[in-house]
């Protein structure tokens, strides 16, 4: 099949690569020059495992081609696909689609013979009916059909999320559209997932729905991990005794800091902004939402409890700082809130991440990035777990701090409590 990618972020280039590596033709378009001719070469801009290998095989079978020509590439494509990003509105909160109406005039345009228009950005409930406003004229008329398709891949496992989907969701009710739609999932569906076929609307509340629905998921157990701090219980316990009853499920069930990433608080928010609009209060939702604010706020507190009120000097050492591991994301992560106000309180801030030094902190005193765990916990007064990036769960704290005391705040619990205990070490961790 003819696929036309338009948007290279996450979405657009995992989608597009995954399509071309199941033997399609995907032309990826992007406005961006730059990115477009290192793509060219094989050269990503995200970190993403496995993606790259990806994009350099099918580059060289020509399954998979990079442009920066949007009229062409609608025109040579069967199948166009939507992946511009829709960043959060600053003013109202709701998910701003402008960037998704300027591909929909490109597409109005170059509607040479039928195609169909699939929105795989997370777009609110509506889009797909405004997108199809736009492109209905005379010369279009029977020519299109416009479908919502959202993706759930997640950073760092997105590979493996589209090779494997627990589900495909098609919004449409056009025969046509959802039987060649089919065609282009089947090779997927049939590793057990289920392919659903949905109104359009459905699919662009399904998405989410989902979003929203993990977040409350983790804010719950963010919130009993507050309690069981109180009362001298181990929310790990608590995540393993209520996950295996299959009706909760033990996935999402980490006590942490407030989520972040670029999804969770956008897609939130958005619904938030959707439902309020026709005079639904999604109290729920909100409640999460303000919960999760307030969270972000747990990290800094903890640092006070345990260095107390004068940070002055502290040599303070992140193990991590994006906002999970697997990704370069620093979107919403809480090493964003933290790191800059340590920093004004003349902390010696040291940190160790795999996927390299983050302009985040360029501009900020006293950040220095290493290379190495090692020399990036020497002598610290406080090493803080910050993203649960593998390499992080097996270390010798002893080896690498080279002190009498040792301090630990493992802010994803990935350490045994007694374990630290007998070491000596003295390790503060989340709802334990
Ligand atoms: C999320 C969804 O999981 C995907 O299904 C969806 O496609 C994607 O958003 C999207 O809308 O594009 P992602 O943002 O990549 O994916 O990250 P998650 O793995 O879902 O993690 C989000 C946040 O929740 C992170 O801050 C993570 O640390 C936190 N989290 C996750 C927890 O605190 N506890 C958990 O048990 C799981």
């Amino acid at each position: 099949m003819k696929i036309c990618i338009i948007g290279t972020g996450y979405v657009g280039l995992v989608s597009g690569t995954c399509f071309a590596d199941l033997g399609n033709d995907v032309i990826c378009v992007d406005k961006d020059k730059h990115k477009i001719e290192n793509l060219k070469i094989g050269k990503i801009p995200i970190f993403e495992p496995g993606l790259e290998e990806l994009i350099v095989k099918n580059l060289k079978i020509k399954t998979l081609k990079f442009s920066t020509d949007i009229n062409r590439s609608i025109k040579d494509s069967n199948i166009i696909f939507i992946c511009v990003g829709t960043p959060t509105d600053k003013k109202n909160k709701n998910a701003n689609l402008k960037y998704v109406y300027q591909v929909a005039q490109s597409i109005k345009k170059n509607i040479n013979k039928y195609k169909i228009i699939v929105t795989k950005s997370t777009v609110p409930i509506t889009t797909g009916d405004k997108i199809e406003k736009i492109l209905n004229s005379k010369k279009n008329k029977n020519k299109f059909d416009v479908v919502s398709n959202p993706e759930f891949l997640r950073e760092g496992e997105a590979i493996r999320d589209f090779c494997y989907p627990d589900r495909v969701v098609v919004g449409t009710n056009s025969k046509k559209a959802n039987k060649i739609l089919k065609s282009l999932y089947i090779p997927l569906v049939k590793k057990d997932s289920r392919y659903i076929n949905t109104s359009r609307r459905g699919a662009e509340i399904i998405k989410y729905a989902s979003n929203a629905f993990l977040a409350t998921k983790i804010s719950y157990i963010n919130e009993l991990a507050n309690l069981c701090e109180k009362t001298s219980v181990d929310v790990k316990e608590v995540s393993l005794g209520m996950g295996l009853d299959q009706r909760i499920g033990e996935r999402f069930l980490r006590a942490g800091p407030a989520y972040g990433g670029s999804c969770f608080p956008k897609d939130t928010k958005s619904l938030i902004y959707t439902a309020d609009k026709v005079k639904i209060n999604l109290s729920i939702v909100k409640s999460v939402v303000k919960f999760n604010e307030q969270r972000k706020k747990l990290p800094i507190n903890k640092i006070h409890k345990i260095l107390g009120k004068r940070l002055k000097n502290k040599k303070i050492t992140f193990l991590g700082v994006t906002f999970k591991a697997g990704t370069d994301d620093m979107r919403e992560s809480p090493s964003i809130n933290v790191i800059p106000y340590l920093s004004k309180k003349n902390a010696e801030i040291r940190y160790y991440e795999p996927t390299g030094y983050k302009d985040a902190f360029k501009k900020l005193k006293n950040v220095k990035f290493f290379d190495k765990i090692k020399d990036a916990c020497n002598l610290s007064d406080l090493i803080i777990i910050h993203t649960d990036w593998n390499e992080f769960k097996q270390l010798n704290f002893k080896k690498l701090v080279n002190k009498k005391i040792i301090k630990i705040f493992d802010m994803r619990n990935l350490y045994s409590i007694k374990k630290m205990k007998n070491n000596n070490i003295k390790y503060f961790s989340i709802g334990r």
